[in-house]
């Protein structure tokens, strides 16, 4: 049966040259930047549209003719999408402020990713890709390995050295092939690309395989159907690695606008932590892109993302909201984990845990003000990192 796709064709924003969507593509072969899907949005009645989702599944396949299947005999779901908002009552590092949380740990494998890779997966499956890969920093390996396994693809990751165990773990539990590369996942994506020249695997790095940010796209829709009826938030705050999630939740907003249903989108903000920020200082430096971070550290391995491909596309999301980056610490990472715990009962992982400890920098820095309210991305569980020692 036809999942009603609008899907029409991939674009450059690099060069604008434009792609056959139903053939597997990557990067664009003239000028390297990513490719992005564009939808016939002409053939959406968008008011209508929104009032029927309520009778639809819930899952983020509510959404399909947004999405890049066509068919949904390729559809592999494990139930991803339409995770939990909950509000969060009084913050005191945020007085004033209306304070909730998106709580993707609450998705299938613990984390956002699993949107990406549900997508991605069973698109490449659709477009006959039968052996796929990834570098990652965890998160994304276990989606891809678990979404590989529904598919019946054959998976392997390259995960850094320091990537706590439970999630090569889960990978291997998955059926997927494990690669260890000692640094980040910068070492690990020049690995990995290494390593699959000429194998015929399909690099399901993110931005350079055009269909996993049409999945994280969907947490800006379900933000729009989970506040329609009452204030949408006046500002999401987001933990950037890769910054993929923004670019997707800044494409819903500009789908919303095109289909009539949103007239100012939330203002978006990447949080970053100090050790390892070249979003955060591009965006502070008025930069069309990021700079390599020389040293990167930080306590959150998803955040551990030196030099983020098409950034480009990363800062353009954040400044056509108006929103910010906003610097944190490693100590104030753990000390928002252990809050979240212990103040709310949210499991958070200490990217997840990121949002909430940039609270008070973006409150006294003007970026956030009283009486307004806000969306934290808890983008996932905890529960990788118990016996860490990490919350304090
Ligand atoms: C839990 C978690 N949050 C956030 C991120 C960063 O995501 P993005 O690449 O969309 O910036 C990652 C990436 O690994 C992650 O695992
Ligand atoms: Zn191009």
């Amino acid at each position: 049966m036809s999942t009603g796709s609008l899907l029409t064709r991939l674009t450059c924003r690099g060069c604008s040259a434009s792609f056959d969507a139903d053939r597997p593509q990557t990067v664009c072969p003239t000028c390297g930047s990513a490719l992005l899907a564009e939808y016939d949005l002409s053939r959406l009645e968008g008011h209508a549209w929104l009032a029927s989702l309520p009778g639809r599944p819930t899952t983020l396949w509510r959404y399909r003719e947004l999405l890049p299947v066509r068919d949904e005999k390729w559809i592999s779901s494990l139930g991803e999408g339409c995770s939990p908002v909950l509000p969060l009552g009084e913050v005191p590092e945020a007085p004033g402020l209306e304070v909730w949380v998106k709580d993707e740990g609450a998705l299938p494998t613990g984390s956002f990713k699993a949107r990406g890779m549900a997508v991605a997966v069973s698109r490449a499956s659709e477009l006959g890709l039968t052996e796929l890969f990834v570098p990652s920093a965890g998160n994304a390996a276990v989606a891809l390995s678990a979404y590989g396994a529904r598919a019946r693809r054959k998976v392997r990751v390259y995960l850094p050295e320091a990537t706590p165990e439970a999630m090569p773990e889960a990978c291997r539990l998955y059926g997927a092939e494990v690669v260890r590369v000692p640094g980040t996942i910068r070492d690990a994506g020049i690995a990995a690309r290494q390593r699959e020249e000429g194998t015929g695997a399909f690099d399901v790095s993110t931005l350079r395989e055009p269909y996993r940010v049409e999945g994280k796209k969907t947490m800006g829709w379900e933000i729009l159907e989970q506040f329609r009826g009452d204030r949408m938030p006046d500002a999401v705050v987001y933990p950037a690695g890769g910054g993929t999630g923004l670019v997707g939740m800044a494409r819903a907003f500009s789908e919303m606008r095109e289909l009539g249903l949103l007239e100012r989108p939330p203002r978006l903000y990447a949080v970053q932590p100090e050790g390892c920020a070249p979003l955060v200082r591009a965006l502070q430096e008025g930069k069309p892109r990021i700079e390599p971070w020389a040293e990167p550290r930080t306590v959150a391995p998803g955040l551990l993302v030196p030099a983020p491909f098409a950034s480009e596309r990363v800062l353009e999301a954040v400044r056509e909201t108006k929103g910010d980056g906003v610097p944190v610490s490693d100590e104030e990472i753990r000390r928002a984990m252990g809050q979240l715990g212990r103040r709310h009962g949210v499991s958070a992982s200490p990217e997840g845990a990121a949002p909430y400890a940039a609270l008070s920098r973006l409150l006294s820095g003007g970026r956030l003000h009283p009486g307004e309210r806000v969306l934290l991305f808890n983008t996932g569980t905890g529960i990788p990192f118990l016996g860490s020692g990490l919350a304090r």
